[in-house]
């Protein structure tokens, strides 16, 4: 448990602009910072964040909440463990006992995971600069191949011992669950015994993109043939490896800071890119590259540029996959390394100036060098070859999605490839006409099964409900509370009572004895109701911040900028005036709007009432009900003279 007042200096500490800019590349406009967002897959930035308000809004997906919210929707985290993040970026000392061996147990499954993956990178580390062994046989094989002590504490390597079981034992020693063990692929069960899946091997943790530690990769030191080189761990609630790319953690600043990111195949070519200087480097790990690796990389810059080893076999093989890429919209370039060597190898024969050098010298365009490529490599006089080429190039140029880049590469694939620009056009137009009709189907199909849905959902009298005016009643009161409000009454009263939208709102429903329906608005009213009472400022921060989960989501949805202006502000057509200009109108007409529904819900249930009292014939009751009716309808009236006299359509 974390008590109250760390979680209070824990979100005054976090400052959300920095600690969303850890995971999303923002830009700052007005006053405002907007990113792609990272909860959904988009080409132009929606994801707004307010440092002012402490709050993050997407206008695509509709995520939003405050920086507590933002860490557990992205980390996949608990509250707790959410606030435990933060606490531990900005040094804020949370006191929690000790766990016990059964606490440990407790704790839900996949922080477990994390603590024991930490727990094991913690110790093979310990084994390569400790233990004799580790130092004599894995820290002395990674010296050899001339990674540097700063680059191997860095990435946190380490040597997992030639024994049997040295880490589960070490692991249950200290308390960790066997199921963990066996769950995060760490330790291997039989059923009479079990052993260290890494045993024997140098260690390369993986890191997710907050730095913590999810799965490794554990490379042979034998050169047995019958030994797999590389041993990687199993898929696990922690480590999924097609959504993780090895490196990202170290590499994302630079990324950003260059606006480019170097791709390479393995964990050894990352480790020596990057000692060689080029710290914007990534690796897929051995495989094609996914498309949630491709949108990771895009959250941080468009450009990517793949180094390839020297030989086409394994190129060729790699094309496909690169039409992925581009097709997200990235700008993809391709280095290829002198035949026989890796940027492993070949960053060890150049010097850092040398390679970046060799880099900026051979870095070509995708769809050229793949032109280039395939021209080379066929027959010009064989017809079907020559058809396959072209319908090649084509595809990899149909799934851009910018027009004007899709025309460049047209055009300058039409010289490379001597055939008519038109003819190029038509071919892949005919391509993303096929690729829209499919889009348009699936889109319609989940329409299809949206439409199905809603009727569930749907009240008979959506015409009375008063939702959309308890959110504006809401929002006006969220974002406007303090502001002071000259009462329209108060000519009447010949005083001029100058009151604070709060209390005029608050006073309006609450003189009317009126409740709000939604029950989490109805909180907020409430305790909004209190705080004018006693006479307290309006905070917004306490509602972004609020204890229920709720209420915390709704405020920062409601307190964020570009909120779709409300329908009765549209009305008015005033989109360059501020809102705050008009609340004298619109603060009046959500009211009175408000005040007509809760009336038709009245009427409504006045006239069910009259129906069963008839049918029953009870007079005393009839006479009652038909004078409210009456009086609720007078009401009606007035209330839609006054809300017909004040829109001006
Ligand atoms: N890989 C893997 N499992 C294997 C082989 C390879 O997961 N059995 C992945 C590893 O991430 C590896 C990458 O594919 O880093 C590239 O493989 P390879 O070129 O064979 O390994 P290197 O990283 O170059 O290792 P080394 O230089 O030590 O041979
Ligand atoms: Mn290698």
């Amino acid at each position: 448990m974390i008590d109250r007042s760390a979680i209070e200096r824990i979100i005054d500490a976090a400052e959300i602009v920095e600690v969303i800019q850890e995971f999303v590349t923002l830009r700052k406009r007005g006053v405002n910072y907007m990113g792609l967002c990272p909860f959904h897959n988009e080409k132009t930035p929606s994801f707004s964040v307010s440092a002012s308000k402490g709050i993050y809004k997407c206008f695509g997906c509709g995520k939003g909440g405050n920086v507590v919210n933002f860490i557990m929707e992205h980390e996949r985290l608990s509250y707790p463990e959410a606030l435990k993040f933060l606490a531990k970026k900005y040094n804020i000392e949370v006191v929690e006992k000790e766990l016990t061996a059964e606490e440990i147990q407790q704790q839900n499954e996949r922080e477990s995971l994390l603590i024991v993956s930490s727990f094991a990178q913690k110790h093979f580390t310990g084994t390569l600069f400790n233990n004799m062994e580790g130092i004599a046989v894995g820290l002395s094989y990674f010296k050899e191949r001339g990674y540097r002590q700063e680059i191997i504490k860095k990435f946190q390597l380490g040597f997992c011992l030639d024994q049997k079981d040295d880490f589960t034992k070490e692991a249950l020693k200290s308390g960790y669950k066997r199921d963990y063990l066996v769950k995060t692929g760490l330790t291997i069960q039989r059923e009479n015994y079990h052993f260290d899946r890494f045993s024997g091997r140098v260690i390369f943790p993986i890191h997710s993109l907050s730095g913590q530690v999810i799965g490794f990769g554990g490379r042979t030191l034998k050169s047995d043939p019958k030994t797999g080189k590389y041993v990687n761990s199993p898929e696990s609630d922690i480590y999924h490896k097609s959504t993780v790319l090895y490196g990202i953690y170290f590499a994302k600043k630079k990324i950003v800071e260059e606006d480019k990111c170097f791709l390479v195949e393995g964990y050894t070519d990352v480790l020596s890119l990057f000692q060689s200087g080029f710290e914007n480097i990534v690796s897929s790990s051995g495989t094609a590259l996914t498309p949630e690796q491709i949108r990771l990389i895009k959250r941080f810059t468009n450009n990517v540029t793949i180094v390839f080893d020297g030989d086409e076999a394994g190129i060729k093989a790699s094309l496909r996959g690169i039409d992925l890429i581009l097709a997200e919209g990235l700008n993809v370039k391709i280095v290829v390394l002198p035949s026989g060597e890796d940027p492993d190898s070949y960053s060890k024969k150049l010097s850092s100036s040398g390679l970046k050098q060799f880099f900026s010298d051979n870095e070509q365009d995708f769809i050229r060098f793949k032109t280039r490529l395939l021209v080379s490599s066929t027959k010009n006089d064989d017809p079907v070859q020559r058809a396959n080429l072209i319908r090649d190039v084509v595809k990899s140029i149909a799934v851009i999605p910018e027009s004007i880049t899709r025309s460049v590469y047209t055009k300058e694939c039409s010289n490379l490839l001597l055939i008519e620009e038109q003819v190029l056009y038509s071919e892949i137009n005919k391509i993303r006409r096929k690729k829209a009709e499919q889009n348009y189907r699936k889109l319609k199909y989940y329409e299809e099964q949206n439409l199905r849905k809603i009727p569930e959902k749907q009240t008979p009298l959506l015409t009375e409900s008063t939702e959309f005016q308890e959110r504006e009643i809401i929002r006006l009161l969220l974002n406007y509370g303090n502001l002071e409000f000259r009462s329209p009454n108060a000519k009447k009263d010949k005083e001029e009572t100058i009151v604070s939208v709060a209390e005029f709102i608050v006073n309006e429903i609450i003189n009317d004895e009126l409740e709000l329906d939604n029950p989490v608005y109805r909180q907020i009213f409430e305790e909004i109701h209190q705080q004018t009472n006693s006479n307290n400022h309006l905070n917004e921060r306490y509602f972004i911040n609020h204890p229920d989960e709720n209420i915390r989501t709704l405020s920062a949805d409601l307190l964020s900028l570009s909120y779709d202006l409300s329908k009765i502000w549209k009305k008015h057509e005033s989109y360059v005036e501020p809102e705050d200009m008009k609340l004298k109108e619109i603060i009046p007409e959500t009211l009175i709007a408000f005040k007509n529904k809760k009336i038709m819900q009245a009427i409504r249930e006045t006239q069910d009432l009259l129906r069963s009292a008839q049918e029953k014939k009870k007079q005393d009751d009839i006479e009652i009900l038909q004078e409210r009716f009456i009086i609720l309808n007078r009401l009606k009236k007035k209330l839609a003279k006054d809300l017909g006299d004040r829109i001006i359509l």
